[in-house]
């Protein structure tokens, strides 16, 4: 566990920096990071100045969280994410929601890239998270339980607000973009999965599959944040389509990320 007066200290240089009455945490995934470019009267700290913060090394993330405003809410936005896969312990892939929550928000929106399982999505769709599996074979929570955060066995029936879900929808409807909904299933990656792992998660319920997401869901719930999840379904997952790789991942949310800013922009709005 990361020691509570780690997180306070970090949550202190924050705050000397100008991070107050922050409302509402942002984890902007693969493609969708230039969001944070729009924020208003930003203030912008790179991870790496951050005390106790990990350290972003994925290509195409740029590693920083940007303060400000962004559609008349106060925003902390995280220009790159931290992924298991990377190899940072799990409690340090989510740290910047505990650090989110200590600093003031009451609401995190998770975004991802993921691939497609159910067999009516296509590349580009957007997918509003109703719920997650976690096959990470992880759990940010293991571990001593930090009662200042939160319960030790946290209830999970309620992880993606059912009240968000509902404006997110009205919104892309008022918008005139069509979104999915479904079921996210984690994996910790790198590897994408094989055909026979897709069969599986469709068999067990998952609509769509990617590598982030579900430890900051968890983490998020632990301390009673509300969540809202959005992913850019990029491609379909193995055996749905020829092959897969990183470059397609990245083309597709370039593709979608107008339509995926202006949903964020308007959920932020009603939230
Ligand atoms: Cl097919 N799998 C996983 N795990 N993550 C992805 C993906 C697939 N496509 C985009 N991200």
């Amino acid at each position: 566990m990361m020691k509570h007066e780690q997180l306070v200290e970090t949550a202190n240089y924050l705050k000397d920096k100008g991070f107050l009455e922050p409302e509402i945490g942002l984890i902007l995934g693969s493609g969708l990071g230039d969001l944070a470019d729009e924020i208003t009267n930003p203030i912008v700290v790179p991870y790496s100045e951050i005390p106790h913060f990990p350290i972003s090394t994925v290509k195409g993330h740029k590693g920083q969280l940007v303060y400000g405003e962004l559609s008349g809410k106060t925003v902390i936005a995280m220009q790159g994410r931290f992924h298991f896969y990377e190899g940072y312990p799990i409690q340090e892939v989510t740290l910047p929601i505990r650090v989110m929550k200590l600093l003031g928000v009451h609401s995190v929106g998770l975004t991802n890239a993921a691939g497609g399982v159910n067999i009516d999505f296509s590349p580009g769709d957007l997918m509003l998270i109703q719920d997650h599996i976690n096959f990470t074979a992880q759990n940010p929570l293991i571990g001593p339980n930090d009662e200042e955060m939160g319960p030790r066995f946290p209830d999970m029936s309620q992880t993606y607000d059912s009240d968000y879900q509902e404006k997110i929808k009205s919104v892309a409807k008022k918008m005139n973009v069509a979104i999915k909904e479904g079921v996210y299933m984690g994996f910790s990656g790198p590897t994408y999965e094989t055909p026979a792992e897709i069969k599986m998660a469709r068999t067990l319920g998952a609509d769509a599959v990617g590598m982030s997401t579900v430890p900051e869901a968890i983490v998020a719930r632990h301390s009673d944040l509300r969540v809202f999840g959005i992913s850019c379904i990029t491609n379909l997952a193995a055996g749905m389509q020829t092959s897969l790789n990183h470059q397609e991942v990245v083309e597709v949310s370039k593709r979608v990320n107008q339509t995926f800013k202006t949903l964020l922009k308007e959920t932020l709005k009603v939230i």
